[in-house]
């Protein structure tokens, strides 16, 4: 069992709680006194308020509060976003909610109605009137997209850069595609929807919260309540699905934290389905054009991927949508370039695979059409495009197996019996098309605290404040350290997603992984050492037990303020002196089979293979389940996901499940998922992460096989039957 730790297929270990209902997530937590709330939304996109009638909502039985920006106490304005501090990223916006009678987006909060029940709060919120001069706004991407600025961009990645001079190769070039593609916004659905239970005693504060980083979350309220972060306790043990939407502070969290401390009550509040629309921000739209010029041996020799999408005036991240072309092929000359521009919406936020999950989408498809003009089969277009190092700077990939996926994933799909010329193969009266693209995400490390105990009786506990939102992060560490300590996996014991535990970190950018067993394999060794050389056959636990000792603990890393700073320099540090040597990615290659109607062009997914090196896998069971759930996003940004924002009112329209659709088990083919595993020379364990890289490519792939049944190219997500028409 020891040895095989690592790479088995371990069940998770919280699927016992969650199947049988034991796992709490943060609305399901039990208070004395509990009172619970709901959010009034505004309903201009930009405006001043100019009156707000409560008194209905007063009325309601039940109701203990109606709390806007007339009667709200002070709170600090949100910091000023630095790379250097991280944590000063945790706000959503820049907005200070309900301390300020602007509107800054349709459907920002201004006001919180606290009451007994749910349901007199939902009723009573319905009840408030607010009043608004309304004032110019912009809320719509197609028409203000000339005015794009360079971006700053995500500020670990590069957003614009250059080698050679890709305008005259492309002009020049034997063959050619240039193709503009546009995507949707997007928004997250997890299963649970953002929730927040708040309880205060004096200047202390207990938040249950739905998050992917209980660190930020704490830090940020510390900020704007004004007490110490040490007196936050923030808990998340369990959370149902994020997907980039719980990595920020949205203004539902700090509102349930602000009527919990105006009503003296431990306050509960769930956002409803429509209310994640409103007051979490989604996923920038994007316009993108990709260039590529070829000789008619298939070589590149220019490779363009421009990309313009909006932020928010209050806010945003901008996604790295074009950073992934200045690694993927071998090209003469290229350059690439990332503009924003800002709307008045609710900041973007990051979704998952940031940027390469649509920027892959138009390069992916760009490379397909390039094909075509060059008569090459796509595979082997980017057989021929593999670069030795990375094309733009001849910096080194620390693990590069991009044309080994490929090749495995051509076998497994049966890619030689594919017949080249478009709507040549048929079903019945279906047309049958097979698509592939690149899978690409990049990998970090980020500091993470580890505490190990082993007791005397073969058990062990692994203590670190990292999160677990379903994909199996947890049962991971766990095999790692049965690996070090030689233990069984159900040995060991993890806890997570809690303040009071050594500091970890946000569950974001695929990196969760890696940089907590950095740190827990560092721990086992240093427990290891503390407690002597076993005798032959003998376990550490043993030596434990003969010694008279009921346990043994060691830590990696301090939560000192000093020791804080101190994991956060050697975070940068570490961040930048990798970034200028090697280029490190998880890369895949996806294969797939569309069947399209010919006359209604309904578009049908039969089946799926995805070929992935995510570097060591810890876990074969999760890993893949990782890989298959990014495969299924993936299948919904293709055909599926679209927020719809009426350019009118800057006022979202499909803010629920039965209009903003998302994949259902009969939308999605039989995937087979494979990985080569092997390590990454540079990675802890040599780990690349796998969140991620599932989703990038999926879109064109899709693209890709419905070129190739019927002879169009799509380039307008999501790509819907009334664009085949
Ligand atoms: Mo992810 S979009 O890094 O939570």
């Amino acid at each position: 069992m020891t040895s095989t730790a690592i790479g088995a297929p371990v069940n998770r270990l919280d699927g016992p709680a969650k199947t049988t209902g034991q796992a709490r997530y943060a609305a399901e937590f039990p208070y004395e006194g509990l009172a619970h709330a709901a959010l009034v939304h505004a309903a201009v996109a930009r405006g001043h308020i100019t009156a707000i009638e409560t008194a209905a909502a007063e009325a309601v039985p039940g109701v203990l509060a109606v709390i806007t920006h007339l009667n709200a106490p002070a709170m600090k304005p949100p910091p000023k976003r630095s790379i250097l501090n991280l944590e000063t990223l945790a706000g959503g916006t820049s907005v200070n909610y309900l301390n300020t009678g602007e509107v800054h987006w349709n459907g920002q909060p201004v006001g919180i109605v606290v009451a007994e029940t749910l349901e007199a709060a939902r009723h009573a919120a319905g009840l408030v009137r607010v009043s608004y001069e309304p004032l110019p706004f912009e809320a719509d991407f197609a028409a203000v997209a000339h005015t794009a600025a360079r971006a700053r961009g995500n500020p670990m990645m590069p957003t614009a850069g250059s080698k050679g001079d890709a305008d005259g190769a492309l002009a020049a070039a034997a063959v050619s595609v240039d193709l503009r593609f546009t995507t949707p916004r997007h928004h997250h659905n997890a299963i649970e929807p953002h929730a927040t239970t708040a309880v205060w005693d004096g200047d202390r504060l207990t938040v249950h919260d739905a998050t992917q980083n209980v660190w930020w979350l704490r830090g940020h309220l510390a900020h704007k309540f004004g007490v110490p972060a040490s007196g936050i306790r923030v808990i998340s043990p369990f959370v149902g699905g994020a997907f980039g939407g719980k990595s920020n502070v949205w203004p539902g969290t700090i509102l349930t934290v602000l009527a919990a401390r105006v009503t003296g009550r431990p306050v509960r509040m769930m956002l409803s389905r429509e209310g994640v629309y409103r007051a979490t921000g989604g996923r920038q739209p994007s316009a993108q054009r990709v260039a590529i010029g070829a000789g008619r041996d298939g070589r590149l020799t220019a490779l363009i991927h421009l990309s313009t999408a909006p932020l928010a005036k209050v806010g945003g991240w901008a996604e790295q949508i074009t950073s992934m072309a200045q690694h993927m092929y071998d090209a003469a000359a290229i350059r690439h370039e990332q503009r924003t521009l800002q709307l008045d919406t609710i900041s973007t936020s990051v979704w998952r695979a940031p940027g390469e999950s649509i920027g892959s989408f138009a390069l992916e498809s760009a490379m397909d059409e390039l094909a075509y003009g060059l008569g090459l089969d796509p595979v082997e277009l980017r057989r021929r495009n593999e670069p030795a190092r990375s094309p733009m700077d001849g910096k080194e990939f620390t693990h590069r197996r991009l044309t080994e996926c490929f090749a495995e994933g051509a076998e497994r799909f049966g890619w030689e019996g594919r017949s080249a010329e478009p709507g040549s193969m048929r079903d019945g009266r279906w047309l049958v098309g097979w698509g592939t693209a690149a899978a690409y995400h990049p990998a970090w490390l980020f500091p993470a605290n580890v505490t190990v105990r082993l007791s005397a009786d073969g058990t062990a506990e692994v203590r670190c404040g990292f999160h677990e939102m379903g994909m199996g992060a947890a049962t991971a560490q766990a095999q790692v350290a049965a690996d070090a300590l030689g233990l069984d996996v159900a040995a060991v014991t993890v806890s997570y997603g809690d303040t009071d535990l050594p500091s970890g970190p946000g569950a974001g950018g695929s990196t969760q992984t890696a940089s907590v067993a950095r740190s827990v394999v560092a721990a086992c060794e240093k427990l290891k050492k503390s407690i002597g050389t076993p005798r032959p056959g003998e376990s550490y636990a043993g030596v434990l037990a003969r010694t008279g000792r009921a346990h043994a603990e060691a830590s990696v890393g301090s939560d000192s303020a000093l020791g804080r700073i101190a994991g956060q320099v050697g975070f940068l540090a570490r961040t930048v002196r990798d970034g200028r040597r090697w280029v490190k990615a998880a890369c895949g290659a996806h294969f797939c089979e569309v069947r399209v109607d010919p006359e209604t062009f309904e578009v049908r997914l039969t089946r799926w293979t995805g070929v992935f090196d995510v570097g060591r896998v810890i876990n074969a069971k999760t890993t893949a389940s990782q890989l298959r759930g990014g495969i299924v996003m993936g299948i919904g940004i293709a055909l599926q996901e679209e927020t719809l924002l009426d350019p009118r009112t800057g006022r979202i329209v499909n803010p629920s499940l039965s209009e903003y659709h998302v994949p259902v088990h009969a939308d999605v083919p039989p995937i087979d998922v494979h990985c080569l595993d092997g390590a990454d020379p540079t990675m802890p364990l040599g780990i690349l992460g796998a969140g991620e890289v599932g989703v990038v490519g999926v879109a064109a792939a899709v693209g890709n096989a419905i070129r190739h049944a019927t002879g169009v190219r799509l380039c307008d997500l999501p790509m819907t039957l009334d664009r085949l028409l």
